[in-house]
């Protein structure tokens, strides 16, 4: 895994969004695997400011997120795939049907969770991968625990997630999914590249699991060391617990 820490968290966005749209530009027709989150915030907001300025084209690149809430329409205010259009699908040149998400609403969630992972297949696979971390080192939404299924599948939400995505729900927790459906952690092995993004203080230990601790299902990113091409993206604070933080360069 290649570490690169920033200073600030708008500079690791901005290294973040510089990766994605290099690899638009090696690769129009990219496929991308997305995340939502805070994080993603300012990289999407970075993205949006290279399209405009003709430094990322999205008009061949297809997109699939990693993640969706059970039971919450994809035209709901919280669904992650509302979040998507708002701050990134509507405002670059992604063409509408080459977006791909899980359908949180979808009657049969597996069912569902399998024409998901056939449809990635059909499109090649992802180029890059794109995640944030939870701060109990969660990716996507494969949670800690003694067994990890490998596949896009359902998940049980950890107290710790539904809370950090309370924010979605007007502050009521007892409004956020206690399931959702996720991509699978085999699944996000098989992007050629990923790249990681973490920020602040809130990830510091999960950062440190997952870069310095054993391969663990007890830490889900710590699996993402047993990946080719890891770029981990991090600004000081979420550094802070690492042996010898220091500073780099755009990878
Ligand atoms: C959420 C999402 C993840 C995201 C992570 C970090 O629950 N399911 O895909 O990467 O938690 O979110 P944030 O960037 O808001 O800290």
């Amino acid at each position: 895994m290649n570490i690169w820490i920033f200073r600030t968290s708008r500079e690791a966005a901005h290294a973040a969004a510089a990766a994605m749209a290099a690899q638009l530009a090696r690769k129009p027709a990219s496929v991308l695997g997305l995340p939502t989150g805070r994080t993603s915030l300012a990289i999407y907001e970075e993205l949006v400011r290279l399209y405009h300025v003709g430094e990322a084209d999205f008009s061949t690149a297809h997109t699939f997120n990693i993640d969706e809430f059970l039971k919450v329409k994809s035209g709901d205010r919280q669904s992650y795939c509302a979040f998507m259009q708002k701050h990134l699908f509507r405002r670059v040149n992604l063409p509408a049907d080459h977006v791909h998400f899980l359908n949180g609403d979808a009657g049969d969630p597996e069912a569902e969770c399998a024409r998901f992972e056939d449809d990635l297949a059909a499109h090649g696979g992802m180029d890059l991968l794109l995640l944030g971390i939870g701060s109990n080192a969660h990716i996507g939404f494969n949670e800690p625990g003694r067994r990890l299924r490998a596949r896009t599948h359902r998940a049980r939400l950890a107290i710790a997630t539904r809370r950090a995505n309370v924010s979605l729900f007007r502050g009521r927790l007892d409004k956020v999914p206690r399931e959702a459906l996720t991509m699978g952690i085999a699944t996000m092995l098989e992007a050629r590249m990923i790249v990681l993004v973490a920020t602040g203080r809130s990830k510091a230990r999960a950062v440190a699991s997952m870069l310095t601790g054993e391969i663990s299902t007890a830490a889900p990113a710590s699996l993402l060391q047993l990946h080719p091409r890891v770029e981990v993206i991090l600004d000081s604070a979420a550094a802070e617990k690492l042996p010898q933080p220091r500073f780099g360069a755009e990878p």
